[in-house]
């Protein structure tokens, strides 16, 4: 008897991508199923954040498909794959830094009135570090702290998935730990699934049920964690 197969939160299928006529994506396929961390591993340049452009639809594809939670996303604007239930933090996190925690918080939000505190106080419990921090200014944050910020504006949005590119680029050792451990909290929440762009192996092993890896804007392997062996790394991963 075979199990009934759930609907992927996301899939991609034959996705091919150009910048300027020279081709970047080949034919890229992947599936985030729900409520699990995939992890989109490559070394620089080999089209992570170009799969993540045409997944919010700010790079639109040459051909190929995109589905959230079985919808096409085909023609949707960003916005509306936003308000479809895209969360998306891009690299290098983008923040207001001349508009306090609270303020950035309160620009994600989706619902208004009493809710809209409810909503902030229950994001706010993954991100214990942001609550002593409402009033400050979001670019004196720390990288790290930033990070998070990014991180809870993108929950407030309610979203099925969360789109994080690299996120533990350029930040401490002591708060990638911070962040892997929201990310487990997240997924053990059960609601949104993940889709983890990132190029730090031990957190990737720490957090993600699945990986892919991308070479020259090609998938070359994947399936669940424990099969990313040393051989994949030294081929692919490693500099
Ligand atoms: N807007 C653009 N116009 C033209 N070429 C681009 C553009 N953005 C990216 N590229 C090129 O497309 C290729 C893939 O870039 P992409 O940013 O997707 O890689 P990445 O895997 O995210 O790299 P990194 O790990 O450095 O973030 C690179 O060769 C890059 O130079
Ligand atoms: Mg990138």
């Amino acid at each position: 008897m075979s199990l009934p197969t759930a609907t992927p939160t996301l899939s991609i299928t034959g996705l091919n991508a150009a910048y300027d006529g020279s081709q970047i994506l080949r034919n890229i396929t992947l599936e985030v199923p729900q409520r699990q961390v995939v992890t989109l591993m490559g070394r620089n340049g080999v089209g992570k954040t170009t799969t993540l452009k045409c997944i919010v639809g700010l790079v639109k594809p040459l051909s190929g498909s995109i589905s959230l939670a079985g919808v096409p996303l085909d023609g949707r604007r960003p916005d509306e794959r936003a308000r479809g239930g895209i969360g998306y933090v891009p690299q290098g996190r983008d923040i207001f830094p001349n508009l306090t925690v609270w303020e950035n918080l309160l620009l994600s939000l989706v619902v208004h009135g009493r809710k809209a505190d409810e909503e902030v106080a229950r994001v706010l419990e993954l991100f214990p570090v942001l609550k002593e921090m409402l009033k400050r200014k979001g670019g004196v944050l720390s990288g790290g702290q930033q990070q998070q910020l990014a991180i809870a504006r993108a929950m407030l949005t309610n979203p099925k998935i969360l789109i994080l590119d690299e996120p533990t680029e350029g930040i401490q050792p002591n708060i990638i730990d911070q962040i892997g451990d929201t990310l487990i909290k997240i997924r053990q929440e059960g609601k949104v699934s993940i889709l983890l762009v990132e190029q730090y192996l031990d957190f990737c092993l720490g957090v993600a049920d699945r990986f892919y890896v991308m070479d020259r804007g090609a998938i070359v392997a994947g399936g669940p964690i424990a099969g990313l062996n040393d051989t994949i790394v030294k081929k692919y991963l490693t500099v």
